[in-house]
Order: structure tokens, then C-alpha cells, then sequence
């Protein structure tokens, strides 16, 4: 007999738990490194397009497929396809990416989550307070990542503990289920995110001139300087391609999250209204806080060149040298530091908890086990999933992770979902669907959008992506000679987790074909 599913207890809690996925280490550290690699403000153009051609569609559509599924009883993508298109045979496999996209993204996700987590105890503590120049920074992070060895530093033990903890954390959340672990982390979580957010927003814009013989180190060009459009950068193929995969990072569609927490919906739950208000919700975090902290504050401290180079250099750089170089010369640093990474763990942890609902739910629908045995279950393979994150950083595993799980999984999921939807589902069944029990209709023209307009966006990047790097991506072009064997045996452990997925969706429809005799 199946058993009864968990669900949300409110449309608050989804909602919460919803943004609380979207708002990540994307929103904070991600947004405004590419905003400034891609021609400042011009970036917003592509960015607001691939937002409402991609990611508000898409949303809508990951919300009503989730909920659709919810209702056989499936929480992830094998099911949710196999209830659209229950005569192809096939479908059910392509449903492995919902899980496999977001295993692959936790395995990495939570080791920076832990040093997030590290790093507001350590500004409380004022273990950085009295370094003041970027190298001394650097070596601090080197060495606590356990890259080298240093004054700060002698083993990885610190940052293997902080990744216990965070672990732990997250196994416990998910482990009281969606209503009592994951929506209750969220309605004290988001709050509190949004609180310290707004706290540095603010000290941010009240900065001075730290240095009087450069007045036009200000807080006004500062912002300036992010948002001030290049719009030449528009005719670089790269700079689309960029937004496009921003939207995708930062709603956390694509990925198989969505549909797992909006499964947890009952048909006369609203999907619409609370859909478009959890991408408001990560559209202003990104853009009004994420865009105004870190980037303005660094123009005033380090001027237009050295931010430059700083926001090129990445985003670990940003959020891990130069932020804290920044806090430690304001009064009260040891307080503002431990908002920001206190920020940036909440906004990690809500995420990752979304992360690994997708597999606990394929275990807990598909084998018909009991949420315990399936968080152990989850602990245990996760746990060992996250170890080459941890112990092979330096040889650029977690690039090639975030490559696979993170980006190009994204898009290909997307693209089968959004034809699902739209064509095998049939676009008249699909608007009736998506308008069940909503509370706002959606625009018509998001017909023509939804069965057109997002398919072919997404096919030209896959085609656009194909053709400019498929090539020295497998040949490894870009990789270092003594870090390809590395990166050979992610691939090949990547593949054997797409194997084993499989294997247990083939073996779970199985077993459900025989007759059950109780
Ligand atoms: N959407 C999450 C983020 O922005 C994954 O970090």
C-alpha cells in the first residue's frame, strides 16, 4: 500500500522554502562576478530577457509538472515524466537528471556552504581581523581549503570539521521531512537572510571616502561601476550565453528541486501567484542586494582597476579575500563579518537542503520506504559523493562538477521538460493544468512563448554551446596535464552515478509491474 506523502503546511512555507532554494551563493557571489565580467549594466539587458523568456516560464512550468506528478504519487522526474508520456518507455530515463543534477551540485555545494559557515565563526572571533592585504588573504583561504600548508593553517582538519557540521546540519533538516525540517528551517532561515542582507545593503550605502585623496572612490560610481551598461558586450555570444545560465543557477530551475518541493502541492493548491512570487522574491535579492554589496563596496576600498581584477579573478575571490579586507576596515568588522558569511550560510543551507530532497524523494515514492531509511540512505552515498569536492579542489574537480550538474545538465533538462510540457502533454491540457486553483491567470501570450519562444531559446544554446566548446571540453583543452586524470575519473564516476540512477529506475518499474500479492 502506498503511503501517505508529506506536504507543505502552508502557502507561506512553500513559498519560503521555494525562494530559500533560489537564494543562494548564486544571488550574493555569483550575480555580481558575472555582471562585471559581462559588461555591467548591459548585462541586465540579456539577463531580464532569459528571465522572462526562460526562467518565469520554465518556473511555472517545473510547478505545475511537480504538482501533476505529486498526484500519482511521484516526487521526482522518472515518475513526473512517466505520468506525461506513460506510453514511451523511454521517457522515465531522462527523468535520471532530476536527480543526478542535484546530487552532483550538493556534493560540491556543501563544502563551500561549510566554509561559509567556517568563516562567520571566524570573523566573530577575529581570527583574519589583522590581515589587511589581498596575498595575506589568499593564504588564509589557501590554507584553511588545506591547498597549502601556512602560518594559518597546518592540515585540513578545520575545514573537514566545519563540512562535518554543515553536513550533519543539513541530514537533520531533511530528516523531519518537508513540513517539520525543510518549511520550518525556512520561515526562521529566510527572515534572518533577509535581516542581515539588509544590514549590509544599507552600511554599504552610508560608506564614505575612505581616502581622501581619491573623492571619486565613491559609494555613487561605485554602483556606477556595476551598473553603468557597456552595451557593445551585447554582441558577444558568450554574454548571452552567461545570462541565460545565471537565470537558470539562480531560480534553481532545470534542475529537478522545483518539481520535488511543488510534488509535495495539492491539485487546489495555487501554483501561479506563488511561483511568480518566489521568482520576485530571488529576482530582488539578486539584483538589489546581491548586485549592490559586494562590487560598490569593493570600488570604494579598491578603485575601478583592482575591482576589475578582482571580480575577473572569481567568485571565491570576491566573496572570500576581498569582502572580509573590506568588513575589517569598518568599526564593528568582527560583527559585519559574521553577517556576511552568516548571509551567505543561510542562503547556502536553504538551498542545499532543496538539493537533497530529490533523491530522498525517489527512494521514499519509487521503493516505497520510510523517510528514515531513505535520509540514511541519502547520508551515506552523499557523504562519500562529497569527498573528491574536498580532497582534489586544487586539481579543479569542483569546476568540472559544477560544469556537469551545474550548467549543462540545466539546460538539457529544461529543454525536455519544456517540450514535455508543452507539446507531448499538449498545450491545452498544459494552461488548464497550470490554472488550477491559481489566483492569477497568466498571460496568454506565454502560450505562444511556453511552446515556441522557450524551446528554441534553449535549443540555439545547446546548439550554440555544442559547437563553440563541445570539441576542447572533451578533449580537454583547458586542463592542466597533471590534473586531466583527475578530471578523467570525475567523468567516469559521473557516469557510473548516471548508470546506477538508471539501473534503479529500470529496477523500480520493475518491481511495480509484477502483481502484488499482500
Ligand atoms: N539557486 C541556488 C543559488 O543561487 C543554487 O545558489
Amino acid at each position: 500500500m502506498k503511503k501517505n506523502r508529506d506536504s507543505w503546511s502552508s502557502r507561506l512555507g512553500i513559498i519560503m522554502a521555494v525562494a530559500g532554494s533560489a537564494i543562494g551563493l548564486g544571488n550574493f557571489l555569483r550575480f555580481p562576478a558575472k555582471v562585471a565580467m559581462n559588461g555591467g549594466g548591459a548585462f541586465m539587458v540579456p539577463y531580464f530577457i532569459s528571465l522572462l523568456l526562460l526562467g518565469v516560464p520554465l518556473v511555472w512550468v517545473e510547478w505545475t509538472l511537480g504538482r501533476y506528478g505529486g498526484g500519482f504519487g511521484h516526487g521526482t522526474a522518472p515518475g513526473i515524466f512517466h505520468s506525461i508520456w506513460q506510453k514511451n518507455r523511454f521517457i522515465k530515463y531522462f527523468g535520471v537528471i532530476g536527480i543526478f543534477g542535484p546530487l552532483v551540485i550538493f556534493s560540491y555545494y556543501l563544502f563551500i556552504e561549510s566554509w561559509t559557515l567556517a568563516y562567520s565563526v571566524f570573523s566573530f572571533l577575529g581570527k583574519y581581523q589583522l590581515i589587511t592585504d589581498q596575498q595575506g588573504m589568499k593564504a588564509f583561504l589557501s590554507g584553511y581549503q588545506g591547498l597549502t600548508q601556512n602560518q594559518y593553517f597546518s592540515s585540513i582538519m578545520p575545514a573537514y570539521t566545519f563540512f562535518l557540521v554543515t553536513f550533519i546540519a543539513n541530514i537533520v533538516i531533511i530528516y523531519h521531512g518537508i513540513k517539520k525540517g525543510i518549511e520550518k528551517f525556512c520561515r526562521i532561515a529566510m527572515p534572518l537572510l533577509f535581516f542581515f542582507s539588509v544590514i549590509l545593503f544599507v552600511r554599504v550605502l552610508t560608506l564614505g571616502t575612505p581616502d581622501p585623496l581619491k573623492p571619486d572612490w565613491n559609494i555613487v560610481n561605485g554602483l556606477g561601476f556595476v551598473w553603468n551598461p557597456d552595451f557593445s558586450s551585447l554582441l558577444n555570444a558568450k554574454v548571452w550565453l552567461e545570462a541565460a545560465g545565471q537565470i537558470f543557477f539562480t531560480l534553481s530551475v532545470g534542475i529537478g528541486v522545483i518539481l520535488t518541493y511543488a510534488s509535495y502541492l495539492s491539485k487546489a493548491d495555487d501554483v501561479v501567484l506563488s511561483g511568480t512570487t518566489a521568482i520576485s522574491t530571488n529576482t530582488v535579492a539578486e539584483v538589489i542586494l546581491g548586485g549592490t554589496i559586494i562590487l560598490p563596496a569593493a570600488f570604494v576600498f579598491f578603485g575601478p582597476n583592482d575591482t576589475q581584477s578582482v571580480a575577473n579573478s572569481g567568485i571565491f575571490n570576491l566573496g572570500f579575500v576581498t569582502m572580509p579586507l573590506i568588513i575589517n576596515q569598518l568599526p564593528f568588522a568582527q560583527i559585519f563579518g559574521f553577517a556576511w558569511f552568516f548571509l551567505l550560510f543561510l542562503a547556502g543551507i536553504t538551498s542545499s537542503v532543496s538539493l537533497a530532497q530529490p533523491a530522498v524523494a525517489f527512494l521514499e515514492d519509487e521503493f516505497n520506504i520510510s523517510r528514515k531509511k531513505a535520509v540514511g540512505i541519502f547520508a551515506i552515498v552523499a557523504f562519500i559523493l562529497c569527498q573528491p569536492a574536498i580532497f582534489f579542489l586544487k586539481n579543479g574537480v569542483v569546476d568540472e562538477l559544477d560544469f556537469w550538474g551545474g550548467t549543462f545538465f540545466l539546460v538539457l533538462f529544461a529543454t525536455v521538460e519544456v517540450i514535455l510540457f508543452s507539446w507531448v502533454f499538449g498545450m491545452n491540457k498544459a494552461w488548464d493544468e497550470i490554472h488550477q486553483g491559481a489566483d492569477m491567470r497568466i498571460p496568454r501570450i506565454y502560450r505562444f512563448i511556453i511552446k515556441y519562444i522557450t524551446p528554441a531559446f534553449l535549443f540555439i544554446i545547446l546548439g550554440v554551446w555544442l559547437f563553440q566548446e563541445w570539441l576542447p571540453l572533451i578533449m580537454m583543452k583547458n586542463v592542466a596535464a597533471s590534473d586531466q586524470l583527475y578530471i578523467l575519473l570525475t567523468r567516469a564516476g559521473l557516469l557510473f552515478l548516471l548508470c546506477v540512477l538508471a539501473g534503479l529506475v529500470h529496477f523500480a518499474w520493475k518491481k511495480r509491474k509484477i502483481p502484488q500479492r499482500s
